[in-house]
């Protein structure tokens, strides 16, 4: 059963979505009203017609619905390069994450909803402003638990030690390779998303020196089809271009 603050995604017969909380309102759609509070007598697969008699199937949001939704002030990390960065670092429950560039907090979303209950997000953001977006957004799905919030810049130094996987996403990554590296134990796993070619070209130099091993540089591309299956086809549009994903793992300096 639906209960009051759960989260609902309605998913309209015209295509359109709406990802809301059931609370006691009405939700005003492009055709007709839907009473929140009357969600409460249904159940996830359900389905609720607005005054107008549009109907809306209930489902349960998805980690991937919270992302697209972020409220943003920065570029966010999209969720087809989230998903890579996930198993890459090898994030799971207990683990320990280091990000820097919170931005608006989308990744920081995925890192603190796959470390719960036991693990913890450390993210560290230069500007006071997008670390308490990002803080809003997390607290909004109940998120902010596992995440430490810290105002301050990657180059000056992370706090904590021997942290499973640690995430860069600001604009000049390359002093932050070292607080990385001091930062994570050992055998821990390190991912970059950068904008531009030249800045791989430039990071990947950096990590060699430091020492990190294992290194990979990919791009992730996701093709959308029309889901017409008389015409099945991709869309006319496509995101062609996010960033680039650099990924390497800490290791003991000399071998024998
Ligand atoms: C592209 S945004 C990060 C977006 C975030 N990954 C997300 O998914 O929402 C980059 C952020 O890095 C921050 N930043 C840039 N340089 C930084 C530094 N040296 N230390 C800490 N934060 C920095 C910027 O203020 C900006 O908010």
């Amino acid at each position: 059963m639906i209960r009051k603050g759960d989260f609902v995604l309605l998913v309209g017969e015209d295509g359109k979505e709406f990802l809301l909380k059931v609370e006691d309102r009405v939700f005003g759609t492009h055709k007709g009203n839907i009473d929140l509070s009357a969600l409460t007598q249904l159940d996830y697969g359900d389905c609720v017609k607005t005054t107008k008699g549009v109907r809306y199937w209930i489902v349960r949001p998805t980690l991937y619905d919270f992302i697209k939704r972020v409220k943003r002030q920065t570029q966010i990390i999209y969720p087809k390069d989230i998903g890579y960065i996930m198993l890459k670092l090898g994030v799971g429950p207990g683990k320990r994450v280091v990000e820097c560039g919170t931005g608006s907090g989308a990744l920081t979303m995925a890192f603190s909803y796959y470390v719960r209950p036991f693990g913890r997000v450390y993210t560290y953001e230069a500007r006071e402003e997008f670390s308490r977006l990002a803080r809003t957004n997390l607290r909004k799905v109940g998120l902010d638990e596992w995440v430490v919030f810290k105002v301050a810049r990657g180059e000056d130094g992370f706090d904590e030690r021997d942290v499973d996987a640690a995430f860069i996403d600001v604009k000049y990554p390359e002093p932050l390779v070292k607080s990385a590296w001091d930062a994570l134990r050992s055998g821990g796993s390190i991912g970059f998303l950068l904008p531009t070619a030249n800045q791989v070209s430039s990071v990947l130099k950096v990590v060699d020196e430091v020492g990190f091993v294992g290194v990979e540089v990919v791009e992730i591309l996701v093709r959308r089809y029309k889901t017409n299956p008389e015409r099945l086809r991709p869309d006319d549009m496509m995101v062609a271009h996010t960033g680039f994903l650099l990924f390497g793992r800490k290791v003991r300096r000399g071998c024998g």
